[in-house]
C-alpha cells in the first residue's frame, strides 16, 4: 500500500532540490547505472539523504538520484535500484517509481540485466522487453487500493509501450546496434535458476531471465507511467553453456557493451 505521508516527503525533499521537473526516469540495472555519468547539469541525491527512501547493499549499485538534462530531456535517473531478494517488501522496491510519478515523470525506461533463456540469444545482446511474466509470487498492488494512485484492477495489456518500443527499434537501426525482443520473466532471486527452471522458462514462454523490472513496471503501469524496458543479456541462463554463472561474468558483460547500451538509450531519450 502506498504510504502517502512518506511519499510526500521524499517527493517534497528532492522539489527543492532540483531545478527543472524531469518527465523521464531512467532506471538503472546492474553495471547500467554509468549512464547517470552523461546527465548534464546533475544534481546528485544520495538515497540515505532522501526522506524514507530505501538504501541498496548490492556491489555495482551506487544508490544515488542523479536529476539534470539528457539529450535536451529533463530527466531523473535511479544510480541503483531495490531488489526483492535484499529482503526488501515490495512496497519499498517499488517506492521511487511513485517518487517519480509524484515529482512529474511521465515516461520510464527501466534497464536490467538479465540471462539470455531464447537460445537465439548470446550475451552481450540487448532486448527490448515486449512483455513481462511475474514469476515472483508476490505483487507490490498487494493490499489496500488508495484510487488517488492508481485503479484496483490496472490492465496490464499494454505494459510495454508499443510506441516507444518501436522507436527504440529505430534508433537501434540507425546506430547499427543489434537489437532483440521478447519477454522478460522475473524471478525473486537471489540464486541464479536451476537448469530445469531454464527449461520451464522457455517453455512458459520467457526469453530472458532476472530478479528485478517486474515490480517497479506493475507499479509504474498502475500509476499511469508509459515504459520502455530493456534487458541487457549479460550472461546464458544456466544449463545453457557448461560454466557455471557468476556476478562477476554479469558485471563484465554489461562492461563490455557499455557503449552500445549508452549510445541506444542516449538517442532513445533524444527522440522521446
Ligand atoms: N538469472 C537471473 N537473473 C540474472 C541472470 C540470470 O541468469 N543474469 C543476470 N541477472
Amino acid at each position: 500500500m502506498v504510504n502517502k505521508q512518506a511519499l510526500q516527503e521524499a517527493a517534497a525533499y528532492l522539489q527543492e532540490k532540483m531545478v527543472e521537473t524531469p518527465s523521464i526516469g531512467l532506471i538503472l540495472g546492474s553495471g547500467l547505472g554509468v549512464l547517470a555519468e552523461e546527465i548534464e547539469n546533475p544534481v546528485k541525491i544520495p538515497y540515505n539523504e532522501i526522506p524514507n527512501f530505501p538504501v541498496s547493499t548490492v556491489a555495482g549499485h551506487a544508490g544515488q538520484l542523479v536529476i539534470g538534462t539528457l539529450q535536451g530531456k529533463q530527466v531523473v535517473a535511479m544510480q541503483g535500484r531495490f531488489h526483492f531478494y535484499e529482503g526488501y517488501s515490495m512496497d519499498v522496491v517499488t517506492f521511487p517509481v511513485r517518487v517519480m510519478k509524484e515529482i512529474g515523470v511521465k515516461q520510464i525506461i527501466v534497464t536490467n540485466a538479465a540471462g539470455g533463456v531464447n537460445e537465439s540469444f548470446e550475451a552481450g545482446n540487448l532486448m527490448i522487453i515486449t512483455d513481462h511474466i511475474n514469476n515472483m509470487n508476490a505483487n507490490p498492488l498487494i493490499g489496500p487500493n488508495d484510487e488517488a494512485f492508481g485503479v484496483r484492477f490496472p490492465d496490464m495489456s499494454n505494459a510495454y509501450s508499443k510506441e516507444l518500443s518501436e522507436l527504440a527499434k529505430t534508433q537501434a537501426s540507425q546506430l547499427n546496434v543489434e537489437l532483440k525482443e521478447g519477454v522478460y520473466v522475473g524471478n525473486s532471486g537471489p540464486c541464479y535458476e536451476t537448469p530445469a527452471e531454464v527449461r520451464m522458462i522457455r517453455k512458459m514462454g520467457g526469453d530472458a531471465v532476472g530478479m528485478s523490472t517486474v515490480p517497479e513496471v506493475i507499479v509504474a503501469r498502475h500509476a499511469g507511467l508509459e515504459v520502455l524496458g530493456i534487458s541487457c543479456i549479460s550472461n546464458m541462463a544456466a544449463g545453457i553453456l557448461p560454466q557455471p554463472l557468476t556476478h562477476d561474468e554479469v558485471m563484465e558483460t554489461t562492461e563490455r557493451v557499455k557503449s552500445d547500451f549508452l549510445s541506444l538509450v542516449k538517442a532513445i531519450v533524444k527522440e522521446m
